[in-house]
C-alpha cells in the first residue's frame, strides 16, 4: 500500500526519493508524487500510473536541486487514482506539503470546518485536509501547528511533513501506521543527513541504522538531529534506541531471476533451513527470547488463529497440527471477521496472530480487540519491530527475509515452521510426547530443506503441466484435512498471480453443490499426501472424471500405480511425515502459479489491484 519516504541533509534529495519511491514499488500503488524546496518554495511533482511517469516529468527539471523533499507512492482510498488525488498535498497557502499514510476517519466534518474558514480543496482525498488543518494552525511553530492538528485527527496515520518557512526540518508523526528514521551510518557517516521511511527496503539504499518511532510519537529531523516528542509533550532522545536493521540491500534484489516470486520460491529451502536452526539447537527446541511461563502454558484450554490471506492458510495447517499434537481446541479466524464478532477469549485463550509484514490493519485491530478482553498474543512475524510484534505478548519471528513479491511464498513457508515447532515446543512443556516422538519429529524437520530442494529441481515438469492449463477460465483444488488447507493457499496463490478463478474445496463437500460447475476440461487439481483418506480422494476424482474434468494431482510416489489410473497430469513430491506434508506440497502449487501468470503475461510480483502490505481496513 501507501508508500511515504523523506530526506533532510546536505546532497540533493531527488534521486535519494526517486530511488527509495521505486524499492517501494512493491508495495502496489497506483501514482506517485515528490515535494522539494526551490528558492524557498515547495515545489511538487505528481503522476497518475508508473513511477516511470512521474520519473519522465521530473527529467526535464534538471536543475531542480534541493536538499530536504518528500515523497510518496500512492494506492487509492478516498477518491480514485489521479494526478491531483496523488500525495503530497500542498496548502492552499503553498506553504505545508504532507505525505500520508492511513485514513483519516474524520475528514470530513475537519473538510467543512475548514472549508467555513475559507479553505479550498482541490481533492477528493482526506490527506489534502491534513495539509490544509496544519496550514489554519500554523503561525511560524511547525511544531505546534502539527501537535495541534493530530489532535483534531481520528484515523490513522503516519504523516511526513514539510514548510517553505522552516526549511531545516522534516516533521514525522506515527499512529497506526508505521513509519521509521534512517541515520547517516556506515560508509555515509561522515554526512549530515536523515531519512524517514514507511518501509525500511527504501532506507537500506543509505543506511541500516534506524529508529522506529513509537505510536502517537512525532519527530522533528533536521539534517544533523533528531528529536522526538510524546503526546505528553516529554522530549525523548532516540540516540540509544536506535538498531541495524538484519536485512540488507542485496537481499532485496532480485539476483539473476526475472521476478521476486521466483527468487523467493527458489529461497525456501535456505530459509526454512535458517528458521529451524534459530529454534532448535542440538536436537532440543529452544525459544530463548520468548519469556512464557510453563505455568500459562499449562493452563491455556483454546487457541485462536487470527490472520489475513495467506498467513490464515498457515494458520488452517496450524489448526490441525496443534489439535493433532497438543489437542488443544483451535480456531482460525480470519483477522477481518475476528475484530468485530466478539469473540469468545478470556486469559486462558492464546491468541496467535500470524502476519509476514506485521502491519496488517485488520490483524492488528483483531490483536488489540483480543487483548482488551484479557487474550495473551502471540505473534509470528517477519518484519522485525513491526506494529504487531510491538503489541504482542510474545513474538516469534520467522527468518524469511524480505519478501518483495505480492503473493507470498516463502514467508507463508516459514510461518509452518514456527507453527510446527511451537507445537513441538508445547508438546514438551505440557509432558505429552514422549522423547522418541520429539526426535522422530524434530528429525524430519530438519530434512525438510533438502526435501523442498528435491522439488525445486523439477520446477520445469510443473511448467509444462502449467503450459496445458494456462488458457482454462478456472480451476478447483480439492483435498481432505490438511491437503484441504494446501489447497486453499494453493487457489489463492493461482487466483491472484494468473488471474484464474480457482476455488479450493474439502473433496468432500463437492457432492453439496460445486459438483454442477464440472463440465469438459474444467481443471481440477487435487492433493493427495493423507495415506489414510487416498482412496477416499481416489473416489471424489472418479466422479469429476466422469463429467469430463481434467485432473491434475499432486501426490507421492507410493501412490503412483493408482493415482496414473484416474489423473491426466501427476507431480510426486517426496515422502514425509504427514502432519509436515504442507511444507512440501504448497511448493509445486506456488510453482504452477507463478509459470501460470507467466505464460498469460500477468505482471507477477505486482499483480492488478493488490499491495503487499494492507494498512487499510
Ligand atoms: O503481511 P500479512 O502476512 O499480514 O498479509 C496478509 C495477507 O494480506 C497476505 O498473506 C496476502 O494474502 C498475500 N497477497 C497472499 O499471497
Amino acid at each position: 500500500m501507501c508508500g511515504i519516504i523523506g530526506y533532510i541533509g546536505e546532497d540533493n534529495a531527488l534521486p535519494f526519493l526517486l530511488e527509495g519511491l521505486e524499492k517501494m514499488e512493491y508495495r502496489g500503488y497506483d501514482s506517485s508524487g515528490i515535494s522539494v524546496m526551490s528558492e524557498n518554495k515547495i515545489k511538487t511533482y505528481k503522476k497518475c500510473g508508473r513511477l516511470e511517469a512521474l520519473k519522465n516529468t521530473l527529467a526535464s527539471e534538471n536543475t531542480l536541486v534541493s536538499s530536504i523533499g518528500i515523497g510518496h507512492t500512492r494506492w487509492a482510498t478516498h477518491g480514485k487514482p489521479s494526478d491531483i488525488n496523488s500525495h503530497p498535498h500542498v496548502s492552499q497557502s503553498g506553504k505545508i506539503s504532507v505525505v500520508h499514510n492511513g485514513i483519516i476517519e474524520n475528514y470530513i466534518s475537519l473538510k467543512n470546518f475548514l472549508v467555513e474558514k475559507g479553505y479550498k480543496f482541490i481533492s477528493d482525498t482526506d490527506t489534502e485536509v491534513v495539509a490544509q488543518l496544519i496550514d489554519f494552525h500554523y503561525d511560524g511553530d511547525l511544531l505546534k501547528a502539527v501537535q495541534k492538528t493530530v489532535s483534531d485527527l481520528e484515523g490513522s496515520y503516519a504523516l511526513g511533513i514539510i514548510c517553505s518557512d522552516e526549511p531545516d526540518k522534516i516533521i514525522a508523526v506515527k499512529k497506526d501506521s508505521p513509519l521509521i528514521i534512517g541515520t547517516n551510518y556506515g560508509e555515509n557517516k561522515d554526512k549530515s543527513e536523515n531519512y524517514i521511511a514507511s518501509d525500511i527496503m527504501a532506507l537500506l539504499l543509505r543506511t541500516r541504522k534506524i529508529y522506529r518511532l513509537q505510536e502517537n510519537n512525532i519527530a522533528v529531523i533536521k539534517k544533523n538531529s533528531i528529536v522526538v516528542y510524546t503526546p505528553e509533550e516529554k522530549i525523548l532522545n532516540p540516540e540509544k534506541d536506535f538498531e541495524l536493521a538484519n536485512w540488507d540491500i542485496e537481499s532485496s534484489g532480485k539476483g539473476n531471476y526475472e521476478h521476486f516470486m521466483m527468487k523467493e520460491i527458489m529461497e525456501q529451502p535456505e530459509v526454512i533451513s535458517k528458521t529451524l536452526t534459530s529454534k532448535i539447537k542440538n536436537g532440543e527446541i529452544s525459544f530463548e527470547h520468548l519469556n512464557i511461563s510453563d505455568e500459562y502454558l499449562k493452563n491455556i484450554s483454546k487457541i485462536y488463529i487470527v490472520a489475513c490471506g495467506s498467513a490464515a492458510n498457515a494458520g488452517l495447517v496450524g489448526r490441525y497440527i496443534i489439535e493433532k499434537l497438543l489437542k488443544i481446541p483451535v480456531e482460525v479466524e480470519l483477522a477481518s471477521e475476528f475484530r468485530y464478532k466478539e469473540p469468545l477469549v478470556d486469559k486462558t485463550t492464546l491468541v496467535i496472530v500470524i502476519s509476514q509484514s506485521g502491519e496488517t490493519a485488520d490483524s492488528l485491530a483483531a490483536l488489540r480487540e483480543a487483548k482488551k478482553q484479557g487474550a495473551k498474543i502471540l505473534s509470528i512475524v517477519n518484519v522485525r519491530g513491526s506494529s504487531i510484534a510491538n503489541e504482542s505478548d510474545y513474538v516469534i519471528y520467522t527468518s524469511a527475509g524480505p519478501e518483495i513479491a505480492v503473493a507470498t511464498t516463502k514467508a507463508y513457508s516459514c510461518q509452518l515452521c514456527i507453527i510446527y515447532i511451537f507445537s513441538l515446543f508445547l508438546a514438551d512443556k505440557l509432558n505429552i510426547m514422549d522423547s522418541s516422538d520429539m526426535s522422530k519429529y524434530i528429525n524430519k524437520l530438519a530434512s525438510l530443506s533438502d526435501k523442498i530442494q528435491e522439488i525445486l529441481l523439477k520446477k520445469e515438469q510443473i511448467m509444462e503441466i502449467a503450459k496445458k492449463y494456462k488458457d482454462n477460465k478456472y480451476a478447483f483444488f480439492i483435498g481432505r484435512t490438511l491437503d484441504y488447507a494446501v489447497c486453499m493457499e494453493g487457489s489463492l496463490k493461482l487466483k491472484e498471480v494468473s488471474y484464474i478463478h480457482s476455488e479450493a474445496y474439502a473433496a468432500g463437500e463437492l457432492k453439496h453443490g460445486p459438483i454442477s460447475l464440472i463440465e469438459n476440461g474444467t481443471l481440477v487439481i487435487a492433493l493427495l499426501t493423507q495415506d489414510k483418506l487416498f482412496d477416499k480422494m481416489v473416489s471424489n476424482l472418479r466422479e469429476v472424471k466422469a463429467r469430463g474434468a481434467k485432473i491434475f494431482a499432486v501426490t507421492t510416489i507410493d501412490h503412483k500405480e493408482k493415482i496414473s489410473q484416474i489423473a491426466d497430469d501427476i507431480f510426486y513430491i517426496p515422502n514425509s511425515l504427514s502432519e509436515f506434508s504442507p511444507s512440501l506440497s504448497v511448493i509445486p502449487f506456488q510453482i504452477f502459479s507463478y509459470y501460470s501468470a507467466l505464460l498469460r503475461n500477468c505482471d507477477i510480483d505486482k499483480p492488478r489491484n493488490l499491495a503487499k502490505s494492507v494498512t487499510v481496513e
